[in-house]
């Protein structure tokens, strides 16, 4: 099995246990993670327990032109579900919707929502959050026991250490849509949002610069979201984040396009496109453009109220602004 040459970093997810990630962090991608059936979809797993995250998982979804996700609702986790490349529809609103790279299906529990790569098309591939972790989708392939409640961190460990890299490659398809406006989050009220689930775009959300880069909320409590949070950036050559930690959150910040640098455990990896910044709650990170224009963004659950309530759109003590969509600068 041939790894890229910047998986020789040992502090990468494949080298690193879910302890080890848990109390320190690693750098993943999403194209490296053991790859299962879920809900009749290739789904390779990114972060999830069997990776240290305890509070969402991460993973990216496959489908051929013309496959579909099998129908499915929870009664517990919200998901949101980013399409990353290809082309497909979305099941949102009791509506089939297009559903193009940079376009994010909401789904709070417990409503039914399933996705589609349309037929004679490129295929689809999207990147799903589940926060908290539905135990259950990992049952089938050994790595949940239900019977004793817990995740077979042996398995996980031995199955990901063998697992055959993903050839996902940029540029980056992501782009503005504001196709199919009866599903639209941005025409919705928060209530709507928040009982029936909604259709975003990873450019549109609440702008903001709180930790040193301009940036855009997606998921978050102003506009519904419980348990998922999601946050979208860009940048230009050298702007460099504040190092920062998360008190209570469980973060996977993922480089989306262009190539950057992490800061973690006292030192910088170096990322490419579609690698992943593994941030449990706790452990400092920040990230660094290399060269030209970088997008990253991440999903955080439970969603990340130090981040909000250093923003006009915090009330204190606990409750948010109504904050209209804009449109992240580019
Ligand atoms: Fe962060």
């Amino acid at each position: 099995m041939e790894l890229p040459a910047r998986f020789d970093d040992p502090y990468r997810a494949r080298h690193r246990t879910a302890a080890q990630i848990r109390s320190a962090g690693a750098i993943g991608s999403l194209n490296d993670g053991v790859e299962v059936e879920i809900h009749g979809v290739a789904t390779r797993l990114i972060a999830w327990p069997g990776t240290g995250f305890q509070t969402q998982s991460v993973h990216v979804l496959t489908l051929e032109p013309g496959q579909e996700m099998d129908m499915h609702a929870y009664g517990l986790a919200e998901e949101s579900i980013l399409a990353l490349q290809g082309e497909g529809e979305v099941f949102v609103r009791n509506h089939w919707a297009r559903f193009r790279p940079g376009d994010v299906g909401f789904f709070p529990p417990p409503v039914e929502h399933a996705i589609r790569a349309t037929p004679g098309g490129p295929g689809l591939v999207a990147v799903a959050s589940i926060s908290p972790p539905e135990f259950e989708l990992y049952e089938p392939a050994g790595f949940y026991n239900r019977q004793y409640g817990v995740v077979n961190q042996e398995a996980a460990w031995f199955a990901r250490s063998n697992a055959t890299p993903g050839k996902l490659s940029g540029p980056s398809q992501l782009a503005y849509h504001d196709s199919d406006p009866a599903v639209r989050a941005w025409n919705l009220t928060v209530s709507e949002i928040r009982t029936h689930g909604a259709l975003f775009n990873v450019f549109c959300g609440a702008k903001i610069d709180v930790i040193e880069a301009p940036m855009v909320f997606v998921l978050w409590p102003g506009y519904g979201a419980r348990s998922t949070g999601f946050h979208f950036a860009n940048g230009d050559d050298g702007l460099t984040t504040a190092v920062h930690t998360h008190p209570a959150s469980d973060e996977c910040v993922v480089l989306w396009d262009g190539t950057a640098r992490a800061w973690q455990q006292g030192g910088w990896h170096d990322m490419e496109v579609f690698d992943v910044v593994f941030a449990p709650c706790g452990v400092e990170h920040g990230i660094s453009s290399v060269t030209g224009e970088a997008l990253w963004g991440g999903f955080a659950a439970p969603p990340q109220l130090d981040l909000y309530a250093r923003t006009p759109y915090y009330n204190p003590p606990g409750t948010f602004a109504e904050v209209p969509f804009g449109r992240l600068d580019r």
